[in-house]
Formats: structure tokens, C-alpha cells, sequence
């Protein structure tokens, strides 16, 4: 399977031990469904366990040097789902703050949102505010939260926004457009992990993800641990990232 290393990883786990850390990690978190399944649990639990592996990964991204961390928690596309996992998904967003906000912010973790606010409960759309507000100024790790997120979605909105400001088409560029988007000011993911063997981009980052550096495994997302991160930057580091040069241009460089 594309993706993955067959040589044993360097288990030393010490950002010094990679030539270069991803500056910018995204994660499709995929598989929850069918690793309760598996188990013979019901899907929440598949969701409840992710929630729970979130933790780890978060505490691995910060160790192995990672600036930021965007996962996406829940899909433009995801309103499709019974309305109980909708509500159970929502839920977990607002159980993550209310438990966790007061730790990732002592552990410098800034929060940011990425995605439509409108749309959400509105008791939830406060929160997600109080959270981006209360850790705005934290700078170990940036965890962008896709939540309401979807790739078209932002990238309508970004046009919209271009036009309402009357920006004259010969003024539109790469540059401006990135710009526009939920991650305005963010460099593009350099490595974006999908777990649970499925091999597509779902909506997310079709933009910023146009260089980055791909990574799929067959782990369901609440077996993924640090390990199988660590791993996953391995993997990135016997990559050559050519931005769409020749071998010998970069040589030169
Ligand atoms: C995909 O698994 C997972 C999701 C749509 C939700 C991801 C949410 C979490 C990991 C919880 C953390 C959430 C927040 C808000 C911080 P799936 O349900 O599609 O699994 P399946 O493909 O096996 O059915």
C-alpha cells in the first residue's frame, strides 16, 4: 500500500531524529464507525474512543515538533448522517471545550476554528468563539478544528468575500485567494494523514492541499497512537517534495 514504510520506524521519537518535522500536520480522522463495529459496540463509542485518542496525538504533535495540528472533526458533508450522530458529534465539540479548554490552554494550544459557524447550535458556535478568544494568543501549537468544514464550501466563501470587497479581477491571484480562506495566514499542510485505508481527500483542504505530502494507513483513527504518527513522519521524511521542479534544479538549490 502506497504510504507505507516496510523498514522498522526510529523509535527514539525526538523531532532530532527526523531531518525535517511537517510544519503543518492535517488529519482526515477515519474509521471510528468501523472500529466499533469491529468490537460490536455501537458507533458512538467508535466516536467516544477517537475523541479520547485525540488527546495522545495532540500531546505527540507538540513533542515531535509540530506547529500545527488541523483535524477534521466534521464535514460540511456530514449533516447527511442520522440526526443523532449529528447531535452526538456537535456534542463531543462542546464536551471536548467544556473539559479540555482549560488544560490545552496551559499547555499553550491556540485554537482555531475552521469552517461555517452559521449552521451550528448557537450555544455551540459561543463556545467555539470563548475558545478561539481564550487561547488566541498561545503559540506551541496551533490546532485547527474543521468543524462545519467543507473545501468547496470555503472556497465559494472566499469568493463571495472577493467580490463583496471589489477587488478588480487583474488583482486576484494565487497569493489573495489563500488569503480569503478559513486558513488566512497559515503556511499550506505539508503532510496530510488519512487513517482507515480509504484513499480519498473528502472536501478537505482542496486548496492548501494541492503540494502537500499524502499518507493513508489501514488504521481506524481510535487505533492510531503515537506510534503510528511517529510513523507517518518517518514516511514523510523519505519523501521528495519537487513543488514541481526537476531532481538536479533542487540539487542546486
Ligand atoms: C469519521 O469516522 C469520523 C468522524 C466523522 C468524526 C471525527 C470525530 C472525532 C474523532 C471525535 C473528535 C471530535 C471533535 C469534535 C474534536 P466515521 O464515523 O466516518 O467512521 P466509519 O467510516 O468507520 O463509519
Amino acid at each position: 500500500m502506497p504510504g507505507i514504510i516496510k523498514e522498522k520506524p526510529d523509535m527514539s521519537f525526538t523531532p532530532e531524529s527526523l531531518v525535517r518535522v511537517p510544519r503543518h500536520v492535517a488529519i482526515i480522522m477515519d474509521g471510528n464507525g468501523r472500529w466499533a463495529k469491529q468490537r460490536g459496540l455501537p458507533r458512538s463509542a467508535g466516536h467516544q474512543q477517537g475523541t479520547e485518542n485525540l488527546r495522545q496525538i495532540l500531546k505527540a504533535a507538540v513533542e515531535f515538533g509540530v506547529e500545527i495540528l488541523t483535524i477534521y472533526a466534521f464535514s460540511t458533508e456530514n449533516w447527511k448522517r442520522p440526526r443523532h450522530e449529528v447531535a452526538l458529534l456537535m456534542r463531543i465539540l462542546e464536551m471536548v471545550i467544556d473539559r479540555e479548554l482549560r488544560e490545552l490552554n496551559e499547555n499553550g494550544v491556540q485554537i482555531r476554528h475552521i469552517g461555517e459557524l452559521d449552521g451550528m447550535p448557537e450555544r455551540l458556535q459561543r463556545k467555539v468563539r470563548e475558545a478561539c478568544a481564550t487561547t488566541a494568543q498561545n503559540d506551541r501549537l496551533i490546532l485547527n478544528v474543521a468543524f462545519n468544514y467543507g473545501g468547496r464550501d470555503e472556497i465559494v466563501h472566499a469568493v463571495q468575500h472577493i467580490i463583496q470587497a471589489g477587488i478588480a479581477p487583474e488583482s486576484v491571484t494565487e497569493d489573495l485567494i489563500s488569503s480569503y480562506l478559513y486558513t488566512s495566514g497559515l503556511p499550506d499542510p505539508d503532510l496530510i494523514i488519512r487513517t482507515s485505508g480509504e484513499f480519498r481527500l473528502s472536501n478537505f483542504l482542496i486548496w492548501q492541499g494541492s503540494y502537500s505530502e499524502y499518507y493513508y494507513t489501514p488504521v481506524y483513527w481510535p487505533d492510531f497512537n503515537k506510534q503510528e504518527f511517529w510513523q507517518a513522519l518517518v514516511d514523510y521524511n523519505h519523501r521528495k517534495r519537487r513543488f514541481g521542479k526537476t531532481d538536479d534544479q533542487l540539487e542546486q538549490e
